[in-house]
């Protein structure tokens, strides 16, 4: 049988993300988030905003588990996993023609190649409508410095295992050229909430 993935870090994380998220996405409808991981931030969030429709999407690997989170929910505003891999993939179209008007990704951009971080920034840029708001969750740096020596020892290790490492908030902002970085929140953990809006 096969065993959903877990991630003890989104257990974690879940609960004060979505206290951000109940306020950014108040009036989104369809949101799209990208690296959807182990789906357990997918199900908790379709569960807790139920006025929205969570679009899930990753690498191909990933699905099997982002399905069985969701086929073991009931929820309804949940959709299944898109194939995208920014770097390769088109930006996702939903189906329907509903409207992705927003957008949440977390602990991509430090997993990511610096030109894939660059271009997740310029991908959403462009295809989020105006007033569409983008939520970004992770490890940052900002101007060049580490919020802790934990952060900089991992960003490390991620370099040395052949991950991009952390992106500075500044370049993520010259990379964004439509979105306005309205936000940047301080979360447990060494992490921010980077709120941006087109
Ligand atoms: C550390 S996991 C985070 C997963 C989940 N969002 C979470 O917070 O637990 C990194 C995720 O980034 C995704 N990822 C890495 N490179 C990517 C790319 N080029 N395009 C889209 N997703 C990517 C991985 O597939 C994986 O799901």
């Amino acid at each position: 049988m096969f065993e959903k993935p877990f991630s003890q870090a989104c257990e974690n994380n879940k609960r004060p993300i979505l206290a951000q998220l109940e306020w950014a996405f108040a009036n989104a409808e369809n949101v799209l988030e990208i690296g959807s991981g182990t789906g357990q931030h997918a199900v908790f969030f379709a569960e807790h905003l139920p006025h929205l429709i969570w679009h899930t999407s990753d690498q191909v690997q990933y699905h099997q588990g982002i399905n069985a989170y969701i086929d073991d929910s009931s929820l309804t505003n949940i959709r299944r996993p898109q194939v995208f891999k920014v770097g390769e993939d088109d930006f996702p179209v939903l189906d329907q023609n509903a409207k992705i008007d927003g957008v949440f990704s977390a602990n991509t951009a430090h997993i990511m190649q610096k030109e894939e971080a660059e271009q997740l920034m310029q991908m959403v840029s462009e295809h989020l409508p105006v007033n569409g708001v983008f939520c970004q969750y992770g490890p940052f740096t900002h101007g060049g410095k580490f919020t802790s020596t934990s952060n900089e020892d991992f960003h490390n290790s991620l370099i040395e295992r052949g991950y991009g490492g952390y992106r500075d908030i500044e370049e993520l902002k010259a990379w964004a050229t439509d979105l306005s970085l309205a936000k940047i929140i301080d979360m447990p953990a060494n992490n921010h909430m980077l709120i941006w809006q087109k």
